[in-house]
């Protein structure tokens, strides 16, 4: 059965490539599947790239797993008009397309929050509609995320797509009532929790593989 998810986050910097990367090594390591992570838009953040190409286990043509890369680490609109482009997302889905069937399991990871800008009019809500795919959406533990987590799935939700699972990772070392934020959600969100990772130094995503549930 082949499978693809879009991958999103509750805000930049909350581990949407550390969970990708670790589905990717769970799905390769439980089912021996061929494995690709795809990151249509890259902006100021090259080692993500480098991570999900590690992670895969299978080769495609880097300008069709990651069509635009920008280098200013600013939202993908501005950083792209800077440079005299525009996102296309009818190509990203092109790119998508060509590259999925090399693969059993696919990571389209997003970039920023579920409605960061990509051009004029359109954000990642529109790309994730038009890829179709079910969405898991990695919350990232610190204050102010409960509220953060629920508008995102709403918004998931407001597109009509699917939210396969959340996946709850500590990016704050120092946050209090952990375990009591993810209790929260839990009785608020009935879609399957993939996994609750606690801040860990040096995480990686191949040992997050005894953590991490596969969506389904
Ligand atoms: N559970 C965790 N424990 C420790 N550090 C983490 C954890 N999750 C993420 N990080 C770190 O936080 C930073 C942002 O994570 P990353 O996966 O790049 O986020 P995103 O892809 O959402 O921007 C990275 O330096 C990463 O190693
Ligand atoms: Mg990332």
């Amino acid at each position: 059965m082949k499978q693809a998810y879009f991958l999103t986050g509750t805000d930049t910097g909350v581990g949407k490539t550390l969970i990708a990367t670790g589905l990717l090594h769970a799905a390769r390591s439980s089912w021996d599947m061929r494995v690709l992570g795809m990151k249509p838009v890259v902006a100021g953040s090259p080692g993500d790239l480098e991570k999900l190409i590690a992670a895969s286990n299978v080769e495609a043509p880097r300008n069709y797993i990651n069509p635009y890369y920008l280098e200013e680490p600013v939202s993908p609109n501005i950083a792209a008009k800077g440079v005299g482009q525009t996102i296309d997302i009818d190509h990203i889905k092109y790119c998508f397309d060509e590259v999925r069937g090399l693969a059993d399991f696919v990571i389209v990871e997003g970039i920023g929050g579920f409605r960061a800008p990509l051009n004029e009019t359109q954000d990642i809500s529109h790309l994730a509609k038009l890829l179709a795919l079910p969405v898991i959406l990695v919350v990232g533990l610190k204050l102010g995320c409960l509220s953060q987590t629920l508008l995102a799935i709403e918004s998931i939700k407001a597109r009509g797509l699917q939210l396969a699972g959340w996946v709850a990772n500590q990016v704050d070392p120092d946050m209090i009532c952990v375990a009591e934020n993810v209790g929260t959600l839990k009785e608020r969100v009935s879609e399957p929790l993939l996994g609750f990772i606690r801040y860990r130094e040096n995480a990686k995503g191949e040992d997050l593989i005894k953590h991490l549930a596969m969506p389904e």
